[in-house]
């Protein structure tokens, strides 16, 4: 088929307006401190992370997730609501300094000295009482600018209280990107090496979800659609492009997919011993989410990605 008219046929493709680029601010670093599992990746110190943040939205990527690594952490991870939280700083710092939106993910882990996404009642982490503490972030969130905030905590009812919180707070126009059906994933591992928020000890599986479930997934989005989630998100990605093509077919609302750590660390390593060409395989694992359905890809390679596109006629 001649090239011109494999263009005219083709169903998916890729633009970069349909990337997040994930990033992390982390207050212990006083230059970018490269991430050993994640080539390419870097913390950024505060001083750093406006400039980064306008290097990025200079590419057309439109949008970054937002992750702060406090200085001091505690039991109750008291520094992802203070108002000179670094999350909460780097958000004022990014929103003077460029374009780029600004979506905060909104999670304890980073915070607490255990390393758990909430508060802990013996070992295990007690919902409700974390709720109340995601709507103190929540607001803290959009009083420095974000302009989504995106719960990763996997706790019940946390989309519906920090709707609440946000409403009350007079935010009623900043929009809630739930990852709402979030596995119990080996591919998070580099992330918990850059965000420094591995759990201490057990692990997350009992609330996040069972890889073996798709269709629990699906009832996950339905609750977070009706507690008022404005996107919904899959994550990982590629070993779930079945249950993003699910949501795709089950919800109008937009759909956004997290490309993650593990799958980007995948591809770098290989690439690195010359086993896959790396441009390719990045651009085909990227293409293969949109075809799934996602709307929104979170990705690491957003940066290389967005230079592949727009180099492309
Ligand atoms: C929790 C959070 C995690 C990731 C994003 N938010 C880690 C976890 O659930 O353990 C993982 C992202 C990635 O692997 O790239 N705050």
């Amino acid at each position: 088929m001649r090239p011109a008219i494999r263009e005219l046929v083709r169903e998916s493709d890729l633009t970069v307006r349909d990337l997040v680029y994930p990033m992390f601010v982390n207050q212990n670093v006083r230059a970018p401190k490269p991430i050993a599992s994640m080539p390419g990746v870097s913390a950024y110190p505060f001083d750093d992370i406006g400039k980064e943040a306008r290097s990025v939205s200079e590419m057309g990527v439109p949008a970054i997730l937002l992750f702060g690594i406090p200085k001091a952490k505690d039991e109750r991870g008291s520094g992802a609501w203070a108002e000179d939280g670094i999350t909460q700083r780097a958000i004022r710092e990014i929103k003077a300094a460029s374009e780029v939106l600004v979506i905060a993910d909104l999670c304890l882990c980073e915070y607490t000295d255990h390393g758990h996404c909430g508060v802990l009642h013996g070992d295990t982490v007690d919902n409700d009482s974390t709720l109340e503490l995601y709507g103190l972030t929540a607001i803290s969130q959009a009083e420095a600018g974000a302009d989504i905030i995106a719960p990763s905590g996997m706790m019940d009812g946390q989309v519906k209280v920090i709707r609440e919180s946000l409403d009350d707070a007079g935010f009623e126009n900043v929009p809630i990107m739930s990852y709402s059906a979030k596995y119990a994933s080996a591919f998070y591992g580099p992330f918990r090496d850059a965000a420094e928020s591995a759990p201490r000890s057990g692990d997350r599986r009992t609330h996040q979800m069972d890889p073996g479930n798709s269709r629990e997934a699906i009832r996950e989005m339905r609750m977070d659609a009706e507690e008022g989630a404005d996107i919904l998100m899959i994550k990982p990605a590629l070993p779930y492009l079945d249950v993003i093509r699910e949501a795709r077919q089950s919800f109008d609302l937009p759909i956004a997919a997290y490309n993650v750590s593990g799958e980007y660390a995948m591809i770098k390593a290989a690439a690195a011993k010359g086993w896959i060409d790396h441009d390719r395989a990045m651009m085909e694992s990227l293409l293969s989410i949109k075809r799934a359905g996602a709307d929104i890809i979170i990705t690491y390679f957003a940066r290389e990605a967005a230079g592949l596109l727009e180099a492309r006629p």
